[in-house]
């Protein structure tokens, strides 16, 4: 029980079991003083702001303001704006991706995607399947409903198959039923890794046989250096047994909080259901805006332009990677999307180069929250996407020394 004492008197508030699970974020705790002139930063997952379609997105706004101004303020459907589920489907068959606008309800971003997810298929100790390391924020929302949360080890073509059948199993054994299995096939955040095809297919085939759901995680997907982007866990699927969570965020930007998640219609139904507990519906003003944005065709060149961009920050931070790091720290190589992870030697501790770094004027984020199992002590992920290319340089030789005087 936590009491607040106001003026004499004693307030004593009786906070939920959710409430009491959410702990401080290590890693915002750390941050939290590094504001300092020429700290070159390499935590965040932002997209670079110049690619933000400013003028575009003021046009727009006027436009619909202008001619859906009654619609756009006032409250929308609870799945979405037709005219923005229109649009999200045209956006994913331009990706191979076929989904029917019932298939589809619109969130106020990724971030809703997961506690929608979590509000439906999680109480506590029920069992869910994630990989190590995995998406924060992901793991924040479904600690928060004290999930039982199995980690899986990855090797450079994602989930490690063999293990999760074991652990499957010995779930299985123990009576319990998992609610889902939680993947970010594409560019994951925060490893980089993409999910082979043969993997893909062979956890769809183990998913199905067991009847366990699989979420599919997609925000960096459309992010590919390479040109190549494999079939979706959607796709693979034909629509069964999946559920893919997308957003703008990283594609597009993230100021306007718009998602969407994807799945059989029985399921959006509930979806749609838990979101009118949540929120009612997700701006209109800014779906139209969106949809209007997307109808013209400039989703396409804000992406492509991203990748422009992206591509050579990448490169840029992998030769840096091999000029200035010592023997014995690795790195994944990704090929889209916006994180180097990176594993010191066992011995060390991420948290301790953190302090150096930060004495040489740069930073990181530690990759131990981004595991389920409290492992990862040496591991850390560095985006690229949000420095420039001389500071990305700078900051890994910066970070380089760091380690060498932390070893
Ligand atoms: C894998 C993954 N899922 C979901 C999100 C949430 O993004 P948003 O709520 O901005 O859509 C992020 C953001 O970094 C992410 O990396």
């Amino acid at each position: 029980m936590n009491q607040y004492k106001r003026g004499g008197f004693k307030m004593h508030y009786l906070f939920s079991n959710v409430s009491k699970r959410i702990v401080r974020s290590e890693i915002r705790e750390l941050l939290k003083d590094t504001r300092k002139p020429g700290m070159i930063s390499f935590g965040g997952g932002l997209p670079e702001t110049t690619l933000f379609p400013l003028e575009d997105i003021a046009v727009i706004t006027r436009e619909v303001l202008e001619k859906k101004g009654y619609l756009a303020l006032q409250y929308g459907p609870t799945p979405g704006e037709p005219e923005m589920l229109e649009a999200l489907a045209d956006h994913m068959k331009a990706f191979g991706d076929n989904a029917s606008m019932e298939q589809i309800c619109v969130t106020s971003s990724s971030q809703q995607g997961l506690d929608l997810l979590a509000l439906l298929f999680l109480d506590e100790e029920a069992p869910i399947i994630m990989e190590l390391p995995s998406y924060l924020g992901g793991v924040q929302a479904f600690r928060r409903c004290g999930a039982d949360m199995q980690g899986i080890p990855m090797d450079d073509e994602g989930m490690d198959i063999e293990y999760l059948q074991n652990s499957l199993d010995r779930l299985e054994k123990a009576g319990k039923k998992t609610r889902f299995i939680y993947t970010i096939p594409d560019f994951q955040n925060p490893s980089g890794i993409t999910m082979s095809l043969e993997r893909r297919k062979k956890l769809l085939k183990i998913a199905k046989e067991r009847e366990i759901p699989v979420v599919e995680d997609s925000p960096y997907r459309e992010l590919s250096f390479t040109g190549k982007i494999l079939p979706s866990l959607w796709t693979l699927a034909e629509g069964k047994g999946v559920i893919m969570l997308k957003t703008f965020s990283k594609i597009l930007f993230p100021g306007m909080r718009i998602g969407w998640i994807v799945a059989e219609e029985a399921l959006i139904d509930k979806f749609v259901l838990l979101k009118q507990s949540v929120d009612l519906c997700t701006p209109s003003f800014n779906q139209l805006i969106l949809a209007t944005f997307m109808k013209q065709g400039k989703m396409k060149q804000t992406m492509e332009k991203a990748i422009e961009c992206y591509k050579p920050k990448c490169a840029a931070m992998l030769k840096a990677m091999e000029k200035y790091m010592p023997e014995k720290v690795s790195w994944s190589k990704p090929t889209g999307g916006m994180f180097f992870w990176v594993k010191l030697p066992e011995t060390m501790d991420a948290k301790d180069v953190f302090k150096e770094a930060i004495q040489h004027n740069v930073l990181y984020v530690i990759g131990r929250p981004f595991h389920c199992d409290n492992s990862g002590g040496n591991t850390m992920r560095l985006n690229y996407s949000f420095p420039s290319i001389e500071q990305i340089e700078e900051g890994v030789k910066r970070l380089a020394e760091a380690v060498k005087k932390t070893m």
